[in-house]
Formats: C-alpha cells, sequence, structure tokens
C-alpha cells in the first residue's frame, strides 16, 4: 500500500467507527475506573469523551513507567545556554519531585478542583509544578512569561487561583527579566489575590520574598511528604490556558483529563513517530499550548524523554543552536515553529553550523504556530535532507487538526499545505452560511461536531462564550476561525484567521486588545491595528492613530509612548515597534474600519477601492504614510 492508501485506510477506519477508534486508543492509557460511554452526547455543548472514567493524568506521565522500569530513563533534560545548565532528569527523579511539590501545594491547602496559576520560565520546576498540581487534581494555568503584569492580572481575576507558582526571574538574551515586581504588580491589580506564592529563586536574580505570602518553592518542596496520585473524573478539567480572542479579554480554555491524555498518547505514534525511550523535543515554551502538549504532557504520557531548552535558536550562541541539542540529546523527532526556521535561515543560509553536527538520529521536523511560508519550508528539507511537516493546529485543539502522519508513511512534499485531516477531525470549507463548500474552494474552515478527544471542550467557566465563539455561527459545526481550503487531493490549505487574531513569531495575539490600549492614550481619538507582513515573525502589528483635535506633538514623542504602553499593558510579547499618525482612517459608509484593506496596503499589494468605502482619499493618505 502506498502512504496515501495507508492513511485512507486509517481515516476511514476513524470514520467508520469512531467510538472504536477512540476506544482502540484509549487502552494507552491507566485507568482507575474504565469509561462507561467513550462518548456521551449529552453533556457539555456538544458531548465530551470517556464519561464516567477515572484517572490521574500525573500518573500516566510518571507513576507508570516508573512501576514499569522506566525509572532510570531519562524523563526530562534542561538545557539551558542561558545559563550554561544541563540538568537530566529520569522518571524516578521526576517522581520523586513532583510527589513532594504536590505535598507542598496539599500543605498550602490546595485540592482537586482548586486553581493554581504558574508565572514561569524555561526551568524544570514550570514542568514540575504543572505535573504536580495534575497530580492532586488542581488545575494549572501557566501564563507566558513575556506578558505584562496587567495581562498576568486579568488571569488571576478570572481564575481566582489559590496559589501562584513563580520565579524571581526569566532570562533573556542581554536582559534579567526580574518576574517578581510582575508578580507583585499583577497582584495588586487583581480584585482575587492568591492565599500564597511559591517562588524559585534563581543566582542570576534572587527576590525578596513577602513574609506570610511568599515562600521558597525549593524549600517548601524539600521540606514537604511525597502526595499520592488524586484519581479525577475524565472529564474534569487538567488545565486552563488564556490565548487572544477578538476581545481584549482572553479566553480560557479548559482541558479535560481523560481525552487529553488519550489523544496525546496516540498522537505520538501517529504523527511525530515516536515510542517509549525516543527522545522528542517541541522548541516551543511552556506558556503556550505547543509546550504544554508536547513538552511536558505528551511525550511523558509516551515514555520518552523530552527536552527543555532555555534559549533562542539564534544567539545563543549561535544559528547551530538547534542542530546541537538534536545531535547532542539524539532527538528523533523537533517540533518548533517556522519563524525560529527563518531565524536560522537568515543567519545561517548554507547550513555551515548545522554541517557541523551529527543529525543521523533526526527523523523529521514538524512545523506549527503559523503557516510556514514556502521557500522556508523547501529551504528546511534541502538543507536538513529529512521531511518537514507543517501541521495546523489551535489552543482550543490542543493537537494537530491537520499533519503529515509517520506512521502512516508521510504524504508528498507540498510546501504551504497542513497536510491532510487528522483521524478524528471531519474539516471541511464552509461559505458563510454555513454550507460545506466544493473541495478546492476557500472558506471558512470548520470542522464538524464532535470535536476529538483532547479538544477543549468549553471555556473556563463560561459555556456560554464558548459557544458564541465557536459553535453557534455554523450549527453542528466549530469554527476555527481560520480561512482555507481543501483540495481535491484532501490536502488542506490554511491562509489567515478571519478575525483579528494575527501571529507574530508564532505567538498568537489580539489586535484588538493593541488597539484597547492604543486608545487609552490621552491623545489618540481612534486607532486601527493591523498585521503587517514581516520577514522574520511572519507578521508584526501596526498601530495606526489619529489623534484628537488640537494635538500638535511630535509624531515621534507619541509613537515612542504607544510602543511603551503596550510593552507595559500587554508585555514585550507583542513586539509592537511600529506606530504612525494618519490624518483619518479609511472606513465604510457605515463606519466600519477597512483594516484589512489597510493590511494590504501595508504588505505593498495593489488594492481596489472597496465600494463601500466613504471616501477614497483616505487609502491615499494611509498609502503615502506606510511608504515613509
Ligand atoms: N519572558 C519575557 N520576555 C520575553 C519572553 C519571556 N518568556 N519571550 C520573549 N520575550 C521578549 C523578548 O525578549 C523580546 O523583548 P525585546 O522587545 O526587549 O527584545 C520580545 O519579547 C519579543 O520576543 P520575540 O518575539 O521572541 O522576538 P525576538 O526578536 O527576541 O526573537 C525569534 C525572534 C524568532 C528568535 C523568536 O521569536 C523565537 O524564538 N521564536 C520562536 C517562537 C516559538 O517557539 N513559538 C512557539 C509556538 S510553537
Ligand atoms: P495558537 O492558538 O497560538 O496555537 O494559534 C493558532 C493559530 O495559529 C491558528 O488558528 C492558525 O491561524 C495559526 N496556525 C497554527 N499552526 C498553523 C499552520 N501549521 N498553518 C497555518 N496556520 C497555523
Amino acid at each position: 500500500m502506498n502512504d496515501a492508501a495507508l492513511y485512507d485506510k486509517a481515516y476511514g477506519e476513524w470514520r467508520a467507527d469512531p467510538h472504536a477508534w477512540w476506544a482502540k486508543a484509549a487502552e494507552g492509557i491507566d485507568w482507575t475506573k474504565r469509561w462507561d460511554t467513550v462518548f456521551d452526547p449529552s453533556l457539555g455543548a456538544y458531548g465530551q469523551w470517556f464519561a464516567g472514567g477515572e484517572l490521574n493524568t500525573c500518573f500516566n506521565c510518571i507513576d507508570r513507567h516508573v512501576a514499569g522500569g522506566r525509572g532510570e530513563q531519562a524523563a526530562l533534560i534542561w538545557d539551558s545556554p542561558m545559563t550554561g545548565q544541563l540538568k537530566t532528569f529520569t522518571y524516578s527523579d521526576l517522581l520523586n519531585r513532583v510527589s513532594k511539590l504536590a505535598g507542598a501545594l496539599a500543605g498550602l491547602g490546595v485540592t482537586r478542583g482548586d486553581r493554581v496559576i504558574l508565572y514561569m520560565p524555561m526551568v524544570p520546576e514550570a514542568a514540575i509544578g504543572m505535573l504536580a498540581c495534575a497530580r492532586l487534581g488542581a488545575v494549572h494555568s501557566v501564563v507566558f512569561g513575556g506578558f505584562a503584569a496587567a495581562e498576568l492580572a486579568t488571569r488571576i481575576a478570572d481564575a481566582k487561583p489559590k496559589v501562584i507558582i513563580s520565579a524571581s526571574c526569566g532570562l533573556e538574551p542581554g536582559r534579567i527579566v526580574k518576574y517578581k515586581p510582575l508578580l507583585d504588580a499583577a497582584i495588586g491589580l487583581s480584585p482575587h489575590k492568591p492565599d500564597a506564592c511559591l517562588i524559585l529563586q534563581r543566582e542570576q536574580s534572587p527576590c525578596e520574598l513577602i513574609p506570610g505570602r511568599d515562600h521558597d518553592l525549593l524549600e517548601v518542596e524539600a521540606a514537604a511528604a511525597p502526595h499520592d496520585c488524586v484519581p479525577v473524573k475524565a472529564t474534569d478539567p487538567l488545565y486552563i490556558l488564556y490565548t487572544s480572542g477578538t476581545t481584549g479579554r482572553p479566553k480560557g480554555v479548559v482541558r479535560d483529563n481523560g481525552g487529553h491524555a488519550v489523544a496525546l498518547w496516540s498522537s505520538m505514534k501517529m504523527l511525530y513517530g515516536v515510542e517509549a525511550g525516543d527522545t522528542y523535543w517541541a522548541a516551543s515554551d511552556v506558556g503556550w499550548v505547543v509546550g504544554h502538549s508536547y513538552i511536558v504532557y505528551a511525550p511523558l504520557l509516551r515514555g520518552c524523554t523530552s527536552i527543555m531548552y532555555e534559549g533562542k535558536p539564534v544567539g545563543t550562541p549561535d544559528a547551530g543552536a538547534f542542530w546541537r541539542v538534536c545531535a547532542q540529546h539524539k532527538v528523533k523527532a523537533l517540533f518548533t515553529a517556522p519563524t525560529a526556521m527563518r531565524a536560522i535561515k537568515q543567519q545561517d543560509p548554507d547550513g555551515k553550523l548545522l554541517a557541523q553536527y551529527d543529525l543521523s538520529g533526526l527523523e523529521t521536523l514538524f512545523l506549527a504556530g503559523e503557516r510556514c511560508d514556502p521557500p522556508t519550508a523547501v529551504w528546511a528539507q534541502e538543507l536538513l535532507q529529512k521531511p518537514v511537516v507543517d501541521h495546523w493546529w489551535q489552543t482550543e485543539t490542543g493537537w494537530a487538526i491537520t499533519s503529515g502522519f509517520r506512521e502512516f508513511g508521510l504524504f508528498p512534499f507540498l510546501p504551504g499545505s497542513g497536510g491532510r485531516p487528522c483521524p478524528g477531525y471531519d474539516l471541511h470549507a464552509l461559505d458563510d452560511d454555513g454550507h460545506v463548500l466544493p473541495r478546492g474552494t476557500s472558506g471558512n474552515l470548520s470542522v464538524r461536531l464532535p470535536l476529538p478527544p483532547g479538544c477543549g471542550p468549553t471555556l473556563w467557566q463560561n459555556d456560554e462564550g464558548y459557544r458564541t465563539s465557536y459553535l453557534t455561527d455554523f450549527p453542528g459545526w466549530y469554527r476555527t476561525g481560520d480561512a482555507g481550503m481543501v483540495d481535491e487531493n484532501g490536502d488542506v490549505w490554511v491562509m489567515g484567521r478571519t478575525d483579528d487574531i494575527i501571529n507574530v513569531a508564532g505567538h498568537r495575539l489580539s489586535t484588538g486588545s493593541m488597539e484597547e490600549v492604543l486608545a487609552s492614550h490621552k491623545d489618540v481619538a481612534e486607532c486601527a491595528v493591523i498585521g503587517a507582513k514581516d520577514e522574520l515573525k511572519g507578521q508584526t502589528p501596526l498601530g495606526l492613530v489619529v489623534l484628537k483635535y488640537g494635538v500638535n506633538r511630535p509624531e515621534a514623542e507619541i509613537a515612542a509612548e504607544l510602543v511603551a504602553l503596550i510593552r507595559e499593558r500587554i508585555g514585550p510579547v507583542a513586539a509592537f515597534r511600529d506606530a504612525r499618525v494618519v490624518p483619518r482612517l479609511p472606513k465604510t459608509r457605515s463606519g466600519k474600519i477597512l483594516r484589512a484593506v489597510i493590511r494590504r496596503i501595508a504588505d505593498g499589494e495593489t488594492v481596489a477601492t472597496p465600494p463601500t468605502i466613504e471616501d477614497p482619499m483616505t487609502l491615499e493618505e494611509i498609502g503615502l504614510v506606510l511608504r515613509r
């Protein structure tokens, strides 16, 4: 059978009997109580997976591997060019650390269902903290370190954590990011206050602890008694991960325990071609969904060795860093964002640094987080002489919607395509009225309900928000928010978002929330933020502001204030560096700002004047400002 036939067979088997497909996958997980029904359509927004089942995710990630003889195998390798450190944690080491930290959290009153926020750099304690929560049946919510205090505060207010786990500092090239002042400011801003904070003191910049509230994480952990795993329902939440929505308020995507464990366990072999004992590296950050799924949970569920990397693709120390890590730890599958490849390509286009390393163990490069531009995919494949697989997914789904599949053999290389739907996803492009479009026609990429196991079943304490965000536009479907098409062969082409979400260096950001910040500046009358094309980061935000009548301060001064304001309110991750003053914004006659038109002008496209425009002169004015 050729590769496509193998895939067709697997996809066909799933379609013929989805419940049997997932029940078989669920055999890879240890359950304390077997499920009553594989899928119960009467529960939640569209049904729930493995209802009646009970398990503990941490047990499946650690304890069962130790009991099964993998205690001395490396579970987590922390490779930190930022500090020059390398630490290996065996499964037994991880069991020891995680069960004691779980004991420490329990000592602070954390029990099943309580929330714990983690605001952490890329240190082992981030993974240990997540797993300790899972061990107790507590719900963790990790907040990416590049977000500012105000963003952290909104997450604290929404999740209402009993405890926050953080560190004294994070390390970025050329600067130490002091987390503690950001944490203190966020707690000050939030109406909800945690009972306690556990702080990892890093030698690069230790911090003051607030007596009565803050505790030294390592001290408390060392003094605690190990805590056993608490079985939870398959449908209980494992974590909340906040992601950008179309409003300023982030969405708390909920992940359950049972479906998540099953989907991630099965994805490791089906997509990535790795088994217990193999080394897998997701070069992402624990603050993003890729980090949750593929630095922490999936590799450990499968009994692999996972790499946690505190560094960058370039500059730590050079553009050979990724290849060094792959060679040193014998990485079999590497997963990263296209932007990281573009950064390496810029600095080492001919692969001179790559040539210094033995990459014979590396089988496949997987890319996601944003669409990979074809030249970068081709460059990577030619240089590595290994298959490059672009696969498409979102925070909401927790694992890939479309991909190539190592288990079925890979499809022919089609740069720019995200592969074919994973078993579990009945994916189609719909027109704006919700009709299925013929193959080869672009539309709203949508998944026929139910979503497969692993996908977020709701938003934290906001079932209604979940329905309105994803399910109500096209009844019976999950709307991904991406535009694209499924072609005649079944290959999927994702072309970009249909909402105001942009992707900056693989980081998902809302232009709406940036507009809210710009609009709060005293001199700004109105504004628009768009994602303009960027050679390295894919997109970068560009802010256009109209000043209030009578303001005549220099543009550079106002622009600098706006850049600083976004950094202060949203954080450095927004990478907002370009704000320009315009006389007016192009609008429709009903007053809607023509953001898509502005974006196309910024990207250098020739734009026909839209018939709905109120005043065509505004396009010329914008063109002049953008070409400056
Ligand atoms: N904590 C604090 N600040 C952070 C941070 C963190 N965890 N992560 C990023 N930042 C800061 C950076 O220091 C930078 O600050 P600066 O404005 O002072 O320079 C800013 O946020 C923007 O960071 P970034 O977008 O990473 O840009 P960069 O120019 O520093 O690096 C790349 C460019 C391409 C090397 C980098 O974006 C990269 O490694 N991308 C891969 C992304 C990725 O893995 N995404 C995960 C999805 S799979
Ligand atoms: P996030 O929730 O941060 O993972 O971002 C999800 C969004 O990133 C998706 O909705 C897409 O817009 C985009 N995205 C992620 N991976 C891909 C990919 N392989 N191809 C195209 N777009 C992608």
